[in-house]
Parts: C-alpha cells; sequence; structure tokens
C-alpha cells in the first residue's frame, strides 16, 4: 500500500507537518525581536571595503557575499539589497546608474527608488557600520535602515 492511501499514516505525517510549522512560525515570531530585524543566520558580512576606499560615487557588488550593494554619495556610505521587491530577484547594476532586474524588467536608481515597475517598494537599505574605527566595512542584511541613512 502507498503511503498516499494510508490514512492512520497520511494522518500522522499532517500531523507532524503542523507541529513543524507551528515551531517554525514560534520561532519566527520570537519575542525581543528588534524592529526591521529579518532572520539570518549570520546577519552581518564583513566587507573588504573600508571608508578610505568608498569614494562618494563608487559601487561594489556583494551579491555573492550577502545579496548586496555597497555604496557612497556625497552624504556617506550606505547599502542596498540585491534583492527586487516585485518577486525575489536579484537585481544587477547598470553600470553605476542604477539596478535592472531580470526577471520581468524593474529598474531602480541608485538610491534603490524604483523608476520602472512592475516593482512598487524601493530596495531595502540596509545597516553599515565600521568593525573598528576606520576599519572594515561591516551590513547587517538582517537590519533595515531609512533610505537616508549613511555612515
Ligand atoms: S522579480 Fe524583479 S521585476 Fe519581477
Amino acid at each position: 500500500m502507498s503511503a498516499g492511501l494510508d490514512p492512520v499514516r497520511g494522518q500522522g505525517r499532517r500531523a507532524f507537518c503542523a507541529g513543524c510549522c507551528a515551531l517554525l512560525a514560534g520561532a519566527a515570531l520570537g519575542a525581543g525581536e528588534e524592529p526591521g530585524r529579518r532572520p539570518d543566520a549570520q546577519p552581518e558580512k564583513t566587507t573588504r571595503e573600508t571608508r578610505a576606499t568608498m569614494p562618494a560615487g563608487t559601487l561594489r557588488d556583494y551579491r555573492k557575499d550577502g545579496a548586496f550593494f555597497l555604496m557612497a554619495d556625497a552624504a556617506g556610505i550606505y547599502a542596498v539589497t540585491a534583492i527586487c521587491t516585485h518577486k525575489g530577484c536579484s537585481v544587477y547594476a547598470q553600470g553605476g546608474e542604477g539596478f535592472h532586474c531580470p526577471c520581468h524588467d524593474s529598474e531602480y536608481d541608485r538610491a534603490g527608488h524604483v523608476t520602472q515597475g512592475p516593482a512598487q517598494r524601493a530596495l531595502r537599505h540596509l545597516a553599515v557600520r565600521e568593525a573598528t574605527p576606520g576599519g572594515a566595512l561591516v551590513v547587517d542584511v538582517g537590519r533595515e535602515v531609512p533610505a537616508d541613512e549613511r555612515i
């Protein structure tokens, strides 16, 4: 008899799955979690950059090391996620002018604002800090910050 036709085994599997879902939901809703923080086993990504290597206009691609872009403008250094807000594809940089999503052609400017849909929401900005004064820049891919925040 196949497992799919056995009502006893089928109910056991459903109960097991329901239990797992309840556990995962409980973990995801963890009490005391910081607002704006998303679960990630190792959310802080140490980059190869420092303030000194990030003059205004710089764009560094960290899609393979945390799915973000590290950038600098006249106001300072910031990071945006490389994950499209439409359906989650990875966006790529377009010559330093902005970002393009190859899945459905959404486009974003350097600040992450949508310039062409179907995406409706801007790319998330991520927290950036120096590991030590003047040291490596660290991006927390689990913590969203306001779009105008710079270091
Ligand atoms: S997933 Fe990026 S435009 Fe659809």
